[in-house]
């Protein structure tokens, strides 16, 4: 596995190659979630590249950037031993200098759901990702359904700025009893663990009122709500698949998502009917 760190170099690396490129881009302290997107990229390219950045732009102020969870060597073994080609492991100062060109997130599709309660934190997502396909230049990008907001703004750049690589989305991978799988997890001790089991339940919950024909999304939310408390929620919410609010669940365009606090530790879910 090669290790680049300059983008330059690593466009150098990349250009005239003439193989399909999957890219998957990460901040790190990678799990299996990670590893079934650096799967799929395998299976669906020739050269499989993936970025370890913990992007600055995406964190608000008093958020974890600082101590966001950091594990370089085993993160490049797990890559080494995922079959990856390239590992793009820049500084900041690689990817950013002080007066910048940036990608603004929609006003409204990026200021609601987590984009509510992290004001310009989607910003700071499609700048880095603008970034790294530009240095990458990938056929296609792989990225998790557990962050559905995320590859619904990415999807939407993409479409809405002409650019040439497709986005491909991944199912979230759970622990056995249902957590979704998240850098963050590390941050839950036993008790807030158990507690943020509600979350996939109140999921569970969704689902089975769905299998028993109930639709409608008001009386679905109220069922999910009381599967989540004590949880802190900042939202639960039904949408169509270009995330717009829908009274009736509508099987096969509908996006279900959570996300609630446990401890201290700010997770999401969703599941896609
Ligand atoms: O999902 C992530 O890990 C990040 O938001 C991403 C897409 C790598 C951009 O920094």
């Amino acid at each position: 596995m090669k290790i680049i760190s300059n983008p330059l170099e690593l466009k150098e690396y990349l250009k005239n190659n003439n193989k399909t490129v999957g890219f998957i881009p990460t901040m790190g302290a990678l799990h299996e979630g990670h590893i079934s997107l650096i799967n799929r990229a395998s299976e669906e390219n020739e050269l499989v590249v993936v970025s370890i950045f913990v992007n600055p732009t995406q964190f608000l102020k008093g958020e974890d950037l600082d101590n966001y969870p950091s594990r370089e060597q085993a993160d490049k073994k797990i890559c080494s031993f995922a079959g990856v080609d390239v590992l793009f492991y820049p500084n900041a100062d690689d990817i950013y200098t002080s007066d910048e060109v940036s990608v603004q997130a929609p006003n409204v599709r990026g200021y609601v759901l987590e984009g509510r309660s992290r004001p310009g934190h989607f910003s700071g997502v499609l700048t880095v990702v603008m970034k790294l396909l530009n240095i990458v230049s990938p056929t296609r990008a792989y990225f998790g359904k557990k962050d559905a907001q995320q590859l619904n703004l990415i999807t939407l750049m993409v479409k809405q700025l002409f650019m040439s690589v497709e986005i491909v989305p991944v199912d979230t991978v759970r622990e056995a009893d249902g957590l979704a799988l998240s850098s963050r997890n590390i941050y839950l001790n036993e008790y807030d663990r158990k507690e943020a089991l509600k979350i996939s339940a109140s999921l569970h919950v969704c689902s089975r009122m769905v299998s028993k024909n109930i639709l409608d999304t008001k009386e679905i939310i109220a069922s999910m709500r009381e599967t989540l408390y004590p949880l802190e929620i900042a939202y639960v919410e039904i949408l169509n698949r270009n995330f717009e609010k829908i009274e009736q669940v509508e099987i096969g365009d509908s996006v279900i998502l959570v996300e609630a606090i446990a401890g201290e530790t700010r997770l999401l879910d969703n599941i896609w009917l």
